[in-house]
């Protein structure tokens, strides 16, 4: 069975590698025998620059997997093309629909990709659109479209208008899968499709109860008090060896995952790397 390093190039802190810079946003590296594939993209401020802090050459990569269309995943794709040629980029086919969040005063920020898909292939990228559950290198899957999760949305404040009218469904967040001996690792954007619906959708996928790791952005930051406590006892159905938060999880909801799995949390930041 294939062994993966994964290393966070992008995310809203840095931990331990001097130099390196935080943004808002997420981007992971997987690095195999034989190859790489970037995770995610940051929001193109920093990707470029922790890389070469890191001595990752993202010339090397030939793939990209988005989590989901927000700039805060997808805004680095410009730079990276710009500088590090061609990319093949998996997505799912409603990635490029315009998202908005929009706050208590009715103000809207547009949240989507920040390019148009034909900008992004004049600079390089060859999208690879589905919907479906594959498998994109050996033994990295992603899971493609997560059934909506029981609970309902954590975050009641992003839209597909904006007006606020028609709440954002995330049809296009989707998770990454990697297959190890020891079970599965996930591998999160911001898991809008809630984390027990897309933990739920791996075991079914991969017919694995055991998950060695979680990694990445979770939304719990973006839940009340209540909904947060209802999705960690969630997290009671699933074995789940060790989670490494980072991004839209916050540091509320981190610690709260400490409390609950102690032992069992590693804080993921600029820097972090783990082998699986
Ligand atoms: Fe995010
Ligand atoms: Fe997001």
């Amino acid at each position: 069975m294939m062994g993966y390093r994964v290393t966070i190039l992008c995310e809203n802190t840095v931990g331990p590698v001097s130099g390196t810079l935080g943004e808002h946003g997420f981007s992971a590296l997987i690095e195999w025998d034989s190859g790489s594939l970037l995770f995610d993209t940051g929001q193109g401020l920093t990707l470029l620059h922790n890389a070469q802090r890191m001595n990752k050459n993202l010339h090397q990569i030939r793939q990209v997997a988005l989590s989901h269309g927000h700039y805060d995943h997808s805004g680095g794709l410009l730079p990276l093309l710009r500088n590090c040629g061609p990319k093949q980029v998996f997505a799912h086919p409603a990635v490029f629909l315009s998202r908005y969040r929009v706050n208590d005063r009715g103000e809207a920020l547009s949240i989507g990709m920040p390019y148009p898909q034909d900008y992004l292939e004049g600079q390089g990228a060859r999208f690879d659109f589905s919907d479906a559950f594959r498998e994109i290198a050996p033994g990295i899957f992603l899971t493609g479209q997560i059934a909506a999760s029981v609970t309902g949305p954590a975050d009641s404040g992003l839209f597909l208008d904006p007006c606020g009218q028609t709440l954002d469904p995330f049809h296009d967040d989707q998770s990454l899968i990697l297959r190890t001996g020891q079970g599965s690792a996930v591998l999160l954007g911001c898991c809008h499709a809630g984390l027990s619906a897309t933990l739920r959708t791996v075991v079914a996928l991969t017919g694995d109860t055991r998950i060695v790791a979680v990694a990445g952005g979770t939304h719990l930051g973006f839940c009340n008090d209540q909904h947060l406590e209802t999705a960690l006892a969630e997290l009671d159905d699933f074995d789940v060896k060790r989670w490494y938060p980072a991004h839209c999880t916050g540091h509320r909801a981190t610690f709260r995952l400490q409390q609950r799995f102690p032992g069992a949390v590693v804080v993921a930041q600029v820097g972090t790397s783990f082998e699986l």
